[in-house]
């Protein structure tokens, strides 16, 4: 046979297995078994109440993976395995490898979504307080927490005294958890669903910064977001699931609840005008395909077309560490 091997192809065809695979090792704790202590697949079926069988076959295919080492019998995790994939870490993603497990008959009528254009799972942005958030928003918070302190910086956060900010749909409560513990003169508000606050609040909590945190509950498309009341204001990982008028929409009543010279933040899977960009960022456009009614992937030049027709002067676009980008807008 001539031309490249078909491992390529190979890879991208069996990349459901290698979803299935970590999210069943991460539901049943395989890396956090594992965490500073190398062992059998006897010894990880029993800590972690799975089957020989099933242990066995789940570390050959983290080991294939690349996810652990195999020596002497012994399993062990990896420096992404032990960052990413232990239970209890803030930057533990294991739970949104059981989320996007968890996904899999909806992106089984892809193909459908293609034709027509439309959703195959009922919109989740059109749900009221969807238990879909409830689950996913702990799951991606490690994601934001470099980004919301990359923005802390750029913005002079901790040494800004006592700054407000608005959150608007903050689900874990993220960044305010972020910002209020590099500056402890802030107030942070966030704006979401009833049940999603609560588990903000619980959140935010776990961080000591509590008191400095108080949400409003409601939609946002409705909810009236003030007038010159807050420095700064956060709108992170939304604006894919928006229509372009609603996004439009949603920016100008930032523009009215920011203080003259305040900033809004925007942070999310954005292309380069010409539909480049990260990889994650352009598999994310079929996401919003089989999730939204009208969610995509959109290119800078989208941001700052809506952003200047919202009354915004300045747009700045920074790539950042994950597959997202940030926006920040005056
Ligand atoms: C993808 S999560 C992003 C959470 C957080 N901003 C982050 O970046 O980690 C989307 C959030 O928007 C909230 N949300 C979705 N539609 C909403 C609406 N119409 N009104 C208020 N909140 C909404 C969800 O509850 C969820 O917390």
């Amino acid at each position: 046979m001539t031309g490249p091997s078909p491992e390529k192809v190979m890879q991208i065809i069996t990349g459901g297995w290698a979803t299935s695979i970590l999210g069943a090792a991460a539901q049943h704790g395989v890396f956090t078994a594992l965490e500073g202590n190398p062992a059998t697949a006897e010894s990880v079926a029993k800590k972690t109440g799975i089957s020989s069988r099933g242990a066995q076959a789940l570390l050959d295919g983290l080991t294939g993976l690349g996810l652990l080492t195999l020596s002497e019998g012994r399993y062990q995790n990896t420096p992404d395995a032990s960052l990413y994939l232990v239970k209890g870490k803030p930057s533990y993603l294991g739970a949104m490898a059981e989320v996007y497990l968890q996904d899999f008959p909806t992106w089984q009528k892809l193909p459908e979504a293609a034709k027509t254009g439309l959703p195959s799972a009922p919109d989740d942005s059109e749900v009221v307080d969807n238990p879909f958030w409830h689950v996913l928003v702990p799951a991606i918070a490690a994601l934001s927490f470099p980004v919301a302190q990359m923005a802390a910086e750029r913005l002079g956060i901790a040494k800004a005294s006592a700054v407000s900010w608005l959150d608007v749909g903050g689900g874990s409560g993220v960044w305010s958890a972020v910002w209020l513990g590099v500056n402890k003169q802030a107030t942070g508000t966030q704006l979401d669903w009833p049940n999603v606050n609560k588990i903000g609040r619980g959140f935010v909590a776990s961080f000591g910064v509590a008191d400095r945190f108080q949400t409003i509950d409601g939609d946002f498309h409705t909810t009236d977001f003030g007038a010159a009341k807050y420095d700064f204001a956060i709108y992170a990982h939304i604006a894919h699931m928006e229509a372009p008028a609603d996004n439009i929409a949603v920016f100008r009543k930032f523009r009215k609840a920011l203080k003259p010279g305040g900033t809004l933040v925007v942070n999310d899977f954005i292309l380069n005008d010409d539909r480049t960009g990260h990889p994650f960022a352009m598999l994310f456009a079929s996401q919003m395909l089989v999730m939204t009614k009208s969610g995509f992937t959109y290119r800078q030049s989208d941001y700052r077309q809506w952003l200047g027709e919202a009354g915004f002067k300045s747009v700045d676009i920074v790539p950042t560490p994950t597959p997202s980008t940030l926006v920040f807008a005056s």
